[in-house]
């Protein structure tokens, strides 16, 4: 449903760019939740605004690289372009929702207004597939909630409206950039519950992107690990956890709280992320890999195919827990 091919988006003068997401590429099937994870300022959002159109102007760019969705070239074109050539069927749901929503207009007419912009239909038709919206994103009450305002609702409630004004457009493809990071565990687990339903009911694909692990493992089939804007492992959520490959990831996972019982100090990877930039040769880790080795520092390091559908950036990948 969305295939992505060496998308480089950059910043800065034409005749210097500075790119912030570097040549990554990844594709996501009929019903497949692909997650994106990685640390902050690793690119996702940027990733995520360039696949739907929407990075902001004037400012990062994409340079190169090519976007489809369901099988149509959309890179180069405007968000309304894509509708009117009939392949936007794309849609998006942000971190905070209460930023997306009109605090001073009714739920409904919220909803019904993105019905009306897609279905082409208003009045009480709209507002009839509003209610049925509100039921797939299973709002109790849904006749009543849509004469509530935003600030009557709770942040989990808040997140299902912004669901269902996106599934107003019957998206095959849904981006989702941090859904549930401002809502407390239980909630969390509710939304994504959500979540893998419609993706599973409406045969929808979802790119899933957090910067937590846990979540990762809960919702995706598969993973790509974005670092320093690039993406540096690929694979199915299973082979992910139980055969990291790449040292970034590796370290990732040592984090996890999960993995870490009683421990009172949980592990960090030593270093910072690099700035956009920064690196401009060699392997993007090199300054944070415990097995770095000196042809990682002069060298790009090689995709390695590593095992069925799974892909590392790296010139020496574990193996076992091992370097190879
Ligand atoms: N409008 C902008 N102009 C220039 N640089 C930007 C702009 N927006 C973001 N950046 C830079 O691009 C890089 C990638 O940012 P991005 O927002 O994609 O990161 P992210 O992975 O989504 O992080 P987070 O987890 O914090 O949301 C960062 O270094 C950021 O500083
Ligand atoms: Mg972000």
């Amino acid at each position: 449903m969305l295939s992505v091919r060496d998308l480089t988006v950059s910043i800065g003068a034409e005749a210097a760019p500075v790119d912030i997401v570097s040549g990554i590429s990844f594709d996501i099937g009929k019903g497949e939740i692909l997650g994106l994870v990685g640390e902050s300022g690793c690119g996702k959002s940027m990733t995520s605004l360039a696949v739907m159109g929407l990075l902001p102007q004037p400012g990062p760019r994409v340079r190169g690289g090519r976007i489809e969705l369901a099988g149509a070239d959309v890179t180069a074109l405007q968000p309304w372009q894509r509708v009117e050539a009939g392949h936007g069927r794309i849609a998006m749901i942000f971190q905070e929702p209460m930023t997306s929503l009109n605090p001073v207009r009714r739920i409904g007419d919220q909803i019904a207004e993105a019905v009306r912009v897609h279905d082409g239909v208003s009045g009480t038709a709209a507002l009839a597939r509003a209610r049925e919206l509100l039921e797939l994103v299973r709002i109790p009450d849904a006749a009543l909630q849509l004469s509530a305002y935003p600030h009557q609702l709770s942040g989990g409630q808040r997140q299902r409206i912004m669901i269902a004004i996106a599934l107003a457009c019957r998206p095959q493809v849904l981006i989702a950039d941090e859904p549930t990071t401002a809502l407390d565990v239980t909630i969390q687990i509710q939304i994504l519950g959500l979540l893998r339903d419609l993706c599973n009911r409406l045969d929808m694909s979802i790119l899933f992107i957090t910067h937590d692990m846990g979540v990762i493992a809960q919702l995706a089939d598969r993973v790509a690990v974005m670092y320093g804007g690039r993406i540096v492992e690929t694979a199915d959520v299973g082979a992910l956890f139980n055969e990291p490959r790449h040292h970034y990831t590796r370290g990732l996972m040592d984090c996890m709280p999960a993995r870490n019982l009683g421990v009172r100090r949980l592990p960090t990877i030593p270093g910072q992320a690099p700035r956009p930039g920064a690196i401009r040769i060699g392997c993007v880790f090199a300054p944070r890999c415990a097995a770095v080795q000196d042809v990682c520092q002069t060298a790009a390091p090689p995709r390695l195919v590593v095992g069925q559908g799974h892909e590392a950036l790296c010139a020496f990948p574990l193996q076992g827990g091992r370097p190879l």
